[in-house]
Parts: C-alpha cells; sequence; structure tokens
C-alpha cells in the first residue's frame, strides 16, 4: 500500500471509531508505564518541551507544544496539539504545524481574531491564529545570523487543520542570533495587536493592525534581570491587585541557564505597558539590577511556562502552565516511551506589601474534583523523625500542613518508599529558605546535575509555615505561603513512595492543622 492511500485508511479508521478502544487501554496502560505521571500532562509517547499555543476557545482549553514525534530526544520541532474542558483531563489530538521549507515550527502563541483584522476568517468562522518561530537549521548550520523568524498560521475549524500564511515570514530577523518565542496580545486601548519575543539578551516588542504587518516599537531587559543564559519564552499581561485594585503589567522571561538553582528558571518584571514600551516600576526595578532575579517558581523544574490566552472576563482569571523539566538533564531523564510532562496548570496573581511587588501562584481549582480519601490531623506535637502518614499506590497525594516556625533548625516533611528512597520538602528558619531535597530520591545517574538540594528565598514576614503539595509519582510542587514561594521538582525512584514522616534537626514540631488528601488519576481523557 502506498503512503497516500495508507494515510487515507487511517483517517477513515479514525472517523468510524475503530481506534477508539485502541485510546482506552492505553490509558490503562499509562497507569503501569514507570514514572508515568497520572495527573499532570504528558505526550501519548515520544519528546515533548515547551507549551505553545495555550488559547480558550468555545469550551476548550488548548494545549500545543514542541513536539518530535520520532524520537524521545529532542529533534525537528512540531507542535503537538491537546484540547481540555479544564486543563486536567486531556484528549490528544494529531499533530497541528509540521516543519517546512522555512523551518522547524519553534515556541509560540495563538490568539483568537475576532474582529477579523488578518481577514483569514471566512462564512462567519473566527480565525484562530497561531504565531510561531519559524528556525531554519540550514540557516544555522550554514553559520548565518538571520535563521530564525516570526511566522503565522491560522484554523477556521478549533484548531484540527491548519494553513500557514503565504506570506510568511512575517517578522523578518535583522541579524540576531536569538530571535524567537512570540506572544502575541491584543492591547485594548491603541486597538492593535503586540508581539513580545526574546532577542538574545533582551526581548522585543513590536505592533501590528492585522497581524501580517509588524512594526517595531521597543526593547527591553538588557540592563535588569537574570542573565546567566539566553532569554526565551516571554509572556506580558496586565495585572490588577485585588485588595487595592492598582493595575500594573506583568513580564515573565525564561532564561536558560542562569536559573536560582542552575539550569532553566522562569523570572519575572512588574511594571507599566503603554501599548509601545514597557517601563519597569521603579521600586521593582531596585530588586531587579542586572544579575539578580525575581523567579516565578524556585524550583529546579518548571521552564518556558506562559499563560492562556482568551480566558473569558467573567472567569478573569491569568491561568500558568510551564514544562516541568530543565535543559540541564531533559533529554536524558529515565522514561523510556516519552519524555517530560507540563507543571500543574496554576493561576497567578499579582500582590503587594512594604517590601514591594509579588507573583503568587496557586493550583487551579479544576484539580479539585481528582480529590479522594481525606485524613484530618488537629493542632498536635510531633516528635521528631515520625511516620505521620502511610499510603497505597498509586502515590497521588496533596498535603496541606502548617507549622509553628520552630526556634531553630529545620523542619521538613520526608515521602519515602520502600527501597529507602525518599524527598525532603521543608523551611531551614535562619536562612529563611524552603528546600526541597531530592539527592536520595531514587535513579539519578543520567546526569551529574540531577541529584540535589534546592533553596528557595522566603525571607518575608511569616506567622507561620505553610507547606501546600502535590505528589505526583515523580514530581511535587511545593506552594508555600499560600503560593508565594513555589518550588517544582521531578524524580524518578524505583518504587512510589508510600510513607511521609516529619523531621526537624533542633527542636519540637508543632503542627497547627494538617490534611492528607488522596488524588485520583486523571486518566486519558473525560
Ligand atoms: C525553550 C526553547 C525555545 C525554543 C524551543 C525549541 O525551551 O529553547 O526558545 O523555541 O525551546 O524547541
Amino acid at each position: 500500500m502506498n503512503v497516500m492511500k495508507f494515510k487515507i485508511l487511517v483517517v477513515l479508521l479514525f472517523s468510524i471509531g475503530i481506534f477508539s478502544c485502541t485510546e482506552k487501554e492505553t490509558a490503562s496502560a499509562k497507569m503501569d508505564e514507570q514514572h508515568r505521571p497520572q495527573y499532570h500532562f504528558t505526550p501519548d509517547s515520544m519528546w515533548m518541551n515547551d507549551p505553545n499555543g495555550m488559547v480558550f476557545f468555545e469550551g476548550e482549553y488548548h494545549l500545543f507544544y514542541q513536539y518530535y514525534p520520532d524520537s524521545t530526544v529532542w529533534g525537528p520541532m512540531h507542535w503537538g496539539h491537546a484540547v481540555s474542558p479544564d486543563m486536567i483531563h486531556w484528549e490528544h489530538l494529531p499533530i497541528a504545524l509540521y516543519p517546512d521549507s522555512l523551518g522547524y515550527i519553534f515556541s509560540g502563541s495563538a490568539v483568537i481574531d475576532i474582529n477579523n483584522t488578518t481577514g483569514f476568517g471566512r462564512d462567519g468562522k473566527v480565525p484562530m491564529v497561531a504565531i510561531f518561530t519559524h528556525h531554519s537549521m540550514e540557516g544555522e548550520k550554514a553559520g548565518v545570523l538571520d535563521y530564525q523568524n516570526q511566522s503565522i498560521a491560522y484554523s477556521l475549524d478549533k484548531g484540527r487543520s491548519w494553513t500557514k500564511y503565504e506570506g510568511n515570514p512575517v517578522i523578518k530577523n535583522p541579524g540576531i542570533k536569538d530571535f524567537r518565542d512570540p506572544k502575541v496580545l491584543w492591547h485594548e486601548e491603541s486597538k492593535k495587536w503586540v508581539m513580545i519575543f526574546a532577542a538574545a539578551d533582551r526581548v522585543r516588542l513590536y505592533h501590528s493592525p492585522d497581524l501580517k504587518s509588524w512594526e517595531f516599537s521597543s526593547e527591553f531587559g538588557a540592563e535588569f534581570g537574570g542573565h546567566g543564559g539566553v532569554w526565551e519564552c516571554p509572556d506580558l499581561f496586565s495585572m490588577t491587585i485585588t485588595e487595592t485594585g492598582e493595575q500594573k503589567w506583568v513580564m515573565l522571561v525564561s532564561i536558560n541557564p542562569g536559573g536560582p538553582n542552575g539550569g532553566s528558571a522562569t523570572q519575572y518584571f512588574v511594571g507599566d505597558f503603554d501599548g509601545k514600551e514597557f517601563k519597569l516600576d521603579s521600586g521593582f526595578a531596585k530588586e531587579v539590577p542586572k544579575g539578580s532575579a525575581k523567579w516565578v517558581d524556585q524550583g529546579k523544574d518548571n521552564y518556558a511556562g506562559v499563560t492562556w490566552s482568551n480566558i473569558p472576563e467573567t472567569d478573569g482569571r491569568r491561568l500558568f502552565l510551564g514544562w516541568m523539566s530543565n535543559w540541564q538533564y531533559a533529554t536524558v531523564v529515565p522514561t523510556k516511551k516519552w519524555r517530560s510532562a507540563m507543571t500543574l496548570p496554576r493561576t497567578m496573581d499579582l500582590a503587594k506589601d512594604s517590601t514591594g511587588y509579588y507573583l503568587i501562584s496557586k493550583p487551579v481549582k479544576e484539580v479539585a474534583p481528582l480529590e479522594g480519601e481525606v485524613t484530618n490531623f488537629s493542632a498536635q506535637k510531633f516528635d521528631r523523625d515520625s511516620v505521620i502518614f502511610q499510603f497505597a499506590e498509586p502515590n497521588l497525594l496533596k498535603v496541606d500542613m502548617e507549622f509553628e516556625i520552630p526556634a531553630s533548625g529545620m523542619i521538613a516533611l520526608r515521602f519515602l518508599n520502600d527501597e529507602g528512597e525518599y524527598v525532603d520538602v521543608g523551611y531551614a528558619v535562619a536562612d529563611q529558605q524552603y528546600f526541597i531535597d531530592r539527592t536520595f530520591a531514587g535513579n539519578s545517574d543520567f546526569s551529574k546535575e540531577f541529584a540535589d538540594f534546592h533553596t528557595a528565598e522566603a525571607d518575608y514576614k511569616k506567622e507561620s509555615v505553610r507547606l501546600l503539595i502535590y505528589l505526583d509519582v515523580a514530581s511535587i510542587e511545593l506552594f508555600a505561603d499560600d503560593g508565594r514561594t513555589v518550588m517544582t521538582d521531578i524524580f524518578f525512584p524505583k518504587k512510589p513512595f508510600n510513607t511521609v514522616s516529619v523531621l526537624a534537626s533542633e527542636s519540637d514540631v508543632n503542627l497547627k492543622f494538617g490534611t492528607f488528601t488522596k488524588l485520583k488519576p486523571a486518566g486519558s481523557g473525560k
């Protein structure tokens, strides 16, 4: 059978539902795959990195992602695609964008062109427009500088099929080696589209009436923030501080390497934006002189995260998702069929106190329906190093505990398995730092950068130590102090964790309250 006939047969089989039972089998088989997260998004198979094109449209959250369908190691980039009604239960869809004569399809975003400014809309159908970087491998190999350019494509059927614009690229590279990862937003005051993307050690901003012709507006960042590596995957959005009604603009910029615990991480800036220029808030500027940064997540495994476009005003949330890995070891982590997962979807909020502005991240409320059996702890004193909770597989758990701040030393929760492997999550009093220690968490021989102790600055005034932890087979996400300090770390234990004990180095452990909640797997779809 030739390739064309085979493709037609596959399409026919899908349309009459022959493959639907195979999909269900895949869902239960996934529960048995070692290290496969059960309520985080993973590709069915093969390589995945950054989330791309996140947009909400007609009841569906779209997640596109950097995808290489032929290997579990990074290669010619496509946009994989999945949709979900709640950001937790995902349906995998066919690949959305394939590499072409202009190059691989690198990271980018998607918008809904409600007013049909592009003219791509037809018969009343509203276009979904993807904005991405074309990365020319030939150009890179030939040693030219302008091998990354910004392009667009559109879909009139809710992202199921795509047409690339014949006028691509829409922004030509003027000769800057790293020139990528466009995020587009509609700026209501100036009634223009705005594009922000990374250009070497800064971001560039452009504006456009129609997503096709773009004019340069400004650049930002050479003088501020972390510069331990190249800038990537920016985002820009307005936020209102709930208590005061104050409105500010927040910019996210991923950086690799140069993260707070090494390798990849995402920093943020707070300021004002008039449609053309981003001006850093003068107070915030003092916190991020060149070489220092404020981090969205101080763990090792949250990179290239951006926020969803087109969330309805009635919802009003700023919803974030990151890639749960780190370029230091992403291509060699010990999973066989697929590589890497996304973080939990999170709400992002801006807050301010006497120390200045800061971001708050929390898991979205849509995770709650996964919650099962709950065990409550009332206020009590724990002996040091005592086992406080045991659970059976699958090791999916939400832990919410509030401790009195110990007089000195550190307190931690230890997640342990029958092999003696463990991850510690805790707080060090004198340093005012949260930490995750995955040094003895299982397989780590694939990279010398992996087995380590990671810390997170938390030098603000605290009444208590409040740990909200989500464990999903191969990852822990810590949202300390109501989401003010966040850490995400992955690990690869030989056996699932099944015991939690409490550790303290010097003092007693006084619990104010605690809850352990078992979580259910999300499966592959609803
Ligand atoms: C970030 C990144 C982006 C790029 C993509 C390529 O992880 O390096 O800058 O577009 O991955 O896959």
